[in-house]
């Protein structure tokens, strides 16, 4: 999908379209066109009524330099969010890819709907994620991306703001694609090489541990998780120095277990298989920063992914033993399945030790209780740092993707105390699961101002997932905006 400006709506487009507001009886942005036209739009308008994600299409008459036109529902102004032009925009682009077009014109709507930056990013955005499909192992394919002329008046700023809806979104569909992949086409060792590949085409550090060596240096949850697999796992970490030479990194962490059964604990036969998305955070994480690096974003900043699958089998962990995390703390292992865990709490303790970062963020699929909390449209927050969380939260507010802060106090961190090891790997019973999944990850770091970010309900699409054109069936990529935004505004 290649994506240019025009400054008129006078120039020839295959489809030229335009958002109403709800009850509204003018195009937004759209000049007089032409008196046959214009009572075709008009009778439209009336139809169609400007609501909420509703199009109508009508043809123009031969000759004229638009060969049809679109009209997009945009809803009530006054229930307009820092979503609807995305949402929107979305829906356009693959009507125009139902209609086979090579090309589609959106015009900007003036800024008193909303500033045109903002729109211009939200088209970019909602046309780009909404035109990918996984359509990898199938022999028919979604059928090729239309182009897309935004219809703006030019300006270095406009530009500079397509270029970077396009890399965000770019890396939004990098996570979904790699997340998208069965286990059998994504086992840590794959994943791996996701990430080297990335980091040599953006000039970025990337180092991958394997067994012997996360065994040597003491990566006990890792390792243990790891060890019931023959897909050995792998710990990645990717570096973008961009920033000021002695300036602290910011470290994110992203859970990436390639296929979890829960292992000796298994899990139920059904929906098993949804297990495949237990990577999403590691697939968040590397989103984002092959997007930082090819943004260029000034700043320094390290992406680390352990990376397991959680098999049972004879030389799987199990329910009674005892490990010894790289924070050089033991955990009593109570359930197999609470793996995510151990595997972040490794990865976040060499976070702090070997890059001093001034925050760490963590992404995880983490725990079902977060579902049932939040359901499917809102991520859990669990932080030590309200300063970090608030950004967090603004972020989220201009992207919207959704978080939701829950409290971590002594009395969480108390549920997770074992009578034989420094901490058990689960709390008492299921009350609070995604706050003591998260005390035990506060038990890795020390004082580094960290947040972690629940994304078991958001990370693909569930039963109860809010319908989305830019959120097919699948993973979400969620957190890849979200971040960016939070990068972006350092
Ligand atoms: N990956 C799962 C969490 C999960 C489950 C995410 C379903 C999304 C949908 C995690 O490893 C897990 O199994 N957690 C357990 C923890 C429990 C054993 C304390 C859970 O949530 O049941
Ligand atoms: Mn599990
Ligand atoms: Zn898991």
């Amino acid at each position: 999908m290649k994506i240019k400006t025009e400054s008129s709506t006078k120039k020839k487009t295959h489809l030229l379209c335009g958002f109403v507001l709800e009850n509204s009886n003018t195009v937004l942005g759209l000049g007089k066109f032409d008196v046959k036209i214009t009572s075709a739009i008009n009778q439209s308008l009336k139809d169609m009524g400007g609501k909420f994600g509703k199009i109508s299409i009508i043809p123009a008459p031969k000759g004229k330099p638009a060969q049809r036109i679109l009209l997009a529902g945009l809803g009530k102004k006054e229930n307009l969010t820092k979503d609807t032009i995305r949402f929107v925009s979305g829906k356009i682009a693959q009507k125009a890819r139902e209609l086979k077009l090579k090309e589609f014109s959106i015009i900007v709507p003036p800024s008193f709907v909303t500033d045109q930056i903002s729109s211009v990013s939200q088209i970019v955005e909602g046309s780009k994620m909404s035109l990918y499909k996984f359509d990898k192992f199938k022999e028919e394919k979604a059928g090729s991306s239309p182009d897309l002329t935004i219809i703006v008046p030019k300006s270095n700023k406009i530009s500079q703001a397509i270029k970077t809806a396009e890399t965000v979104a770019e890396g939004v569909i990098f996570t979904k694609s790699i997340a998208n992949l069965p286990p059998n086409k994504c086992t840590p060792n794959m994943l791996a090489n996701f990430a080297k590949t990335i980091a040599k085409k953006n000039k970025m550090k990337c180092s991958v541990i394997s067994k012997p060596e996360l065994k040597r240096k003491g990566f006990g949850g890792i390792t243990a998780v790891g060890q019931g697999s023959k897909n050995e796992p792998k710990l990645i970490i990717l570096e973008h120095n961009h920033g000021p030479r002695n300036e602290k990194p910011i470290v994110l962490v992203g859970k990436a277990v390639t296929f979890d059964t829960g292992g000796i604990s298994l899990k139920p036969g059904e929906k098993m298989d949804e297990m495949k998305f237990d990577k999403c955070g590691g697939c968040t994480v590397l989103g984002i920063m092959k997007a930082v690096s090819e943004l260029k974003l000034p700043i320094n900043i390290v992406g680390i992914v352990p990376s397991v699958e959680n098999m049972p089998g004879g030389e799987a962990y199990r329910p009674g033993d005892i490990i010894k995390l790289y924070s050089g703390k033991t955990a009593e292992i109570l359930n197999t399945d609470a793996e995510g865990r151990l595997i972040l709490a490794d990865a976040l303790s060499y976070g702090e030790r070997n890059f001093s970062p001034k925050a760490i963020i963590d992404f995880a699929t983490l725990t079902g209780a977060c579902i049932i909390a939040l359901g499917t449209n809102v991520a859990g927050i669990v932080s030590n740092n309200e300063k970090l969380t608030k950004r967090i939260n603004e972020s989220s507010k201009r992207t919207l993707e959704e978080v939701w802060e829950l409290p971590l106090t002594q009395d969480f961190m108390d549920m997770i105390k074992s009578e034989v090891a420094d901490m058990k790997n689960i709390g008492i019973g299921r009350a609070a699961g995604t706050i003591t999944a998260a005390a035990f990850l506060r038990n890795a770091i020390e004082n580094t101002p960290w947040t972690h970010i629940d994304i078991a309900g958001v990370a693909w699409t569930q039963v109860a997932t809010k319908e989305k054109p830019y959120n097919p069936k699948g993973a979400t990529g969620f957190g890849v905006r979200l971040i960016l935004d939070y990068l972006q505004n350092l």
